[in-house]
């Protein structure tokens, strides 16, 4: 019985020693593709029928032969890989050889995007404001009526409107909010922070989309970003107003750069400033672009009393400061832009600087 036995397992060797002889004699794809089928084929190779031969043998032979057959499969599949990678790298000298590529030859340049330049702008300011503790708060750009303008203190009618010329929507007249327009300022989202948050105090900047009927030119475009600060709470005074937005500008422009505020007007805020940047192309002189020498990046004030009540909050307990800055105008500034339709042209040589 044990003669049968290596006889048996001197059949699997035999097999092993032609395969690999057949094997040594492959020098293509194809003909390699071809010895696979012949020799690892699960239906017609040899070590497929010797395999499948196992259950005919006395049982105590077939451990061994089991063994011995899987130790040749894997010895086949080895040689097969080896021989499939040899293939591989003799094709690829062939093709070094005839000149066919050139492995010097720096590689194609990859195509990356970017940041949009207003985007950029953004999140700097959002870094500097997150660092001074404001969250953002994200509000709508289809407002109504009440809370673009009579919420901040502007009654309907009032001549303090044609500060900002307004795209109305044809609304229906009955529709619960009144009249809806686009926000032409990112200060409505103000009265919709405090109501949502009286009486807890509040520091958030609400960045955004702004839309104004304006005739398009260099400095004019009908639609930009504004970010809006607001911070209200007990003992909130003009020096704290004062201390953020130099820190701010501090931040972005850097501590040389000289800035002023000016005293202004709004009907949201009481007192009112504006804050200018230095021009940065004729640094104070005054040119085409920034005409006094000084372009204004924001307007600010402290909360008005009506604009608290409105929100929610006592303004015999509570007072706020409050801002809203024109991020392109910031980028203007801080990277020598002369049109602000370059921003929204899509135009790639434009874009790509950035
Ligand atoms: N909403 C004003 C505008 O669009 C800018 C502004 C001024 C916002 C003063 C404020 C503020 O929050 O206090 O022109």
């Amino acid at each position: 019985m044990a003669e049968t036995g290596s006889l048996e397992l001197e059949r699997l060797g035999r097999i092993e020693s032609e395969a690999l002889e057949a094997l040594a004699a492959v020098d293509s794809t194809t003909a390699l593709e071809a010895w696979k089928v012949a020799h690892l084929g699960r239906k017609s190779s040899p070590l497929a029928s010797a395999l499948d031969s196992l259950g005919t043998l006395p049982k105590e032979q077939r451990p061994a032969f089991g063994k011995r057959g899987n130790e040749v499969k894997r010895a086949l599949e080895a040689a097969f890989d080896a021989r499939a990678e040899a293939l591989r790298q003799a094709e690829l000298e062939r093709e070094l050889t005839a000149g066919a590529f050139d492995v010097t030859q720096p590689g194609r340049p990859v195509v990356r995007g970017g940041l949009h330049p207003a985007r950029r702008m953004l999140r700097e300011i959002f870094a500097v404001c997150a660092e001074m503790g404001f969250q953002v708060y994200r509000s709508r750009d289809v407002e109504s009526d009440e809370y673009n303008f009579q919420l901040l203190n502007i009654p309907p009618h009032h001549p303090a409107r044609d500060m900002w010329s307004t795209f109305y929507i044809q609304g229906d007249e009955r529709a619960a909010e009144g009249t809806l327009v686009l926000r032409t300022h990112t200060s409505p989202g103000q009265v919709r922070a405090m109501r949502e948050m009286a009486p807890n105090p509040i520091r958030i900047i609400v960045p955004g989309m702004v839309y104004r009927y304006e005739q398009v030119s260099a400095r004019k475009e009908i639609q930009f970003h504004q970010v809006e600060g607001l911070a209200v709470g007990r003992n909130i005074r003009m020096t704290d107003l004062n201390g953020t937005l130099v820190e701010f500008t501090r931040r972005i422009f850097g501590a040389e750069r000289p800035y002023r505020l000016r005293c202004s007007h709004f009907p949201f805020t009481e007192p009112s400033v504006e804050m200018d940047i230095e021009c940065a192309v004729c640094h104070g002189a005054g040119c085409s672009i920034c005409g006094s020498g000084w372009l204004e990046i924001l307007g600010a004030g402290m909360v008005h009393p009506t604009v608290l009540r409105n929100g929610g909050y006592d303004p015999n307990t509570f007072s706020g400061f409050a801002w809203g800055m024109g991020p392109e105008r910031i980028a203007m500034l801080k990277y020598g832009i002369t049109d602000i339709r370059d921003f929204w042209a899509n135009d790639l040589r434009f874009l790509e600087q950035f």
